[in-house]
């Protein structure tokens, strides 16, 4: 991605006009999903959704991923269990990372909150380079989940 603040600019817009008018969460997610892909070169770009008693894989672009992680297991349940963004510049330094496709290098994972606080799903993005993400991305990203949060 060469210029992040363009780049999110832009996103930003596509993600509130696909989201318009949209109250089918799948639909919603699975379109979010592609526009971040697309727009960041993401190596995966996708959701994971709690239901009840773990994070389920909701939709995604990339390689197949592991269906189910708990709360406060690898990054997305970290995140889940923090209720706040991680940002891992190398994912072989965080423990418990879980290792869904080898060419992960790094991560960063959103947490996306329902009206009442509580942590309804997690947006997460992985990249095949080292060090993908920062305080950047974590700040657009964090603007993209709550505009995405009304819709799911
Ligand atoms: N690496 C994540 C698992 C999900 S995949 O990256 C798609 C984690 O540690 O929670």
């Amino acid at each position: 991605m060469k210029d992040k603040e363009s780049t999110y600019r832009t996103l930003a817009a596509q993600v509130k006009a696909l989201c318009a008018g949209e109250d089918y969460p799948v639909s919603v997610m699975a379109n979010v999903a592609a526009a971040i892909y697309e727009a960041t070169g993401a190596w995966w770009a996708g959701f994971y959704v709690w239901r009840g008693d773990a994070l389920r894989l909701g939709p995604f672009q990339g390689p197949v991923a592991c269906t189910r992680i708990e709360a406060g297991r690898g990054v997305c349940g970290t995140a889940y269990a923090k209720r706040q963004t991680i940002v891992v510049p190398d994912v072989e330094q965080f423990p418990g990372h879980i290792a869904c496709s080898s060419r992960s290098r790094s991560e960063i994972v959103v947490p996306i909150f329902d009206n009442d606080g509580s942590v309804k799903a997690v947006l997460d993005l992985d990249s095949d380079r080292l060090a993908a993400f920062d305080d950047t991305d974590a700040r657009h990203l964090e603007h993209i989940a709550a505009l995405i949060a009304p819709h799911i």
